[in-house]
């Protein structure tokens, strides 16, 4: 594993993970049942198959891979496989499912050359941004090293979960808690990243919580000539509110 990371940092998402046991926590409690636990990896699956994805040159990038629960699964598909992730803790449990192909380091500085990966994956990151800016740079990070596709998980804020906590109906979280995001800041940040948001997946429209955004890149050479100040420019153009505002509603 590489050294700790430096450089920008993700403040809504990386300290919560520092505990030294938030990993064997998430690899043995966070699931409640063995068919809980594979059901983001099997709709992943089934988001590659609809994309044609196939082994190729280029490895896919699991960011952040956590305790590896998708690993089995790309590499039953003859995937090569990369996973990240800020916490030492979650690599010590992905370590059990393979030690190589392990990086520590933050989605808000990727430590990889542009266009490095084939496909991007990105399971249950987004919902703990709150920032717009963070959302922005860890979605400009994820079209930056990926060749081809990017593949993210993130709360639809057109949920029934999101509209109830959002009507009061439902218990908040917090200012500290997830966040359910627009699919139309989702098109936007994408667009600014380089990437055309081409499809969103869901286990079942508008009761399911968790959805996923699917994006190409455009022409890897746009993406390498932005930088993350023209994209923050350009995010602004489409009069999102960098202080919060477009993700779209009060915390939930
Ligand atoms: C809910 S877990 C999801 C893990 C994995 N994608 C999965 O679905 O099993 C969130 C993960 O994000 C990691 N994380 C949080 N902030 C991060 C950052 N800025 N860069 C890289 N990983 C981060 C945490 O350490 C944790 O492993």
């Amino acid at each position: 594993m590489d050294p700790e990371p430096t450089g920008p940092s993700m403040p809504s998402s990386d300290a919560k993970w520092q505990d030294p046991h938030s990993g064997q926590h998430y690899a043995t409690r966070r699931w409640s049942t063995a068919r809980s636990a594979l059901r983001d990896p099997l709709l992943v699956e089934r988001i590659l198959a609809r994309h044609a994805v196939r082994r190729g040159l280029k490895p896919v990038l699991d960011a952040p891979c956590g305790t590896g629960r998708l690993r089995p699964m790309l590499e039953r598909r003859g995937l090569r496989y990369v996973g990240i992730d800020i916490s030492a803790s979650m690599l010590g449990e992905a370590q059990r499912a393979g030690a190589s192909g392990l990086v520590q380091g933050s989605v808000a500085r990727l430590p990889f050359q542009d266009d490095s990966f084939d496909v991007v994956v990105c399971v249950r990151l987004l919902h703990h941004l709150h920032a717009t800016e963070e959302l922005a740079l860890a979605v400009n990070e994820l079209v930056r090293v990926s060749h081809r596709l990017v593949v993210a998980s993130f709360w639809d804020a057109a949920s029934l979960h999101a509209v109830r906590r959002s009507m009061g109906l439902r218990r908040a979280e917090g200012p500290r808690g997830r966040r359910a995001i627009q699919k139309r800041t989702l098109r936007a940040l994408f667009d600014a990243a380089g990437a055309e948001v081409v499809g969103f997946h869901h286990s079942f429209r508008f009761v399911s919580q968790q959805a996923f955004v699917v994006a190409h890149k455009k022409a890897p050479v746009d993406a390498r000539a932005r930088n993350g100040a023209e994209t923050r420019a350009r995010f602004l153009d489409f009069g999102l509110d960098p202080a919060g505002g477009a993700l779209g509603q009060a915390p939930i």
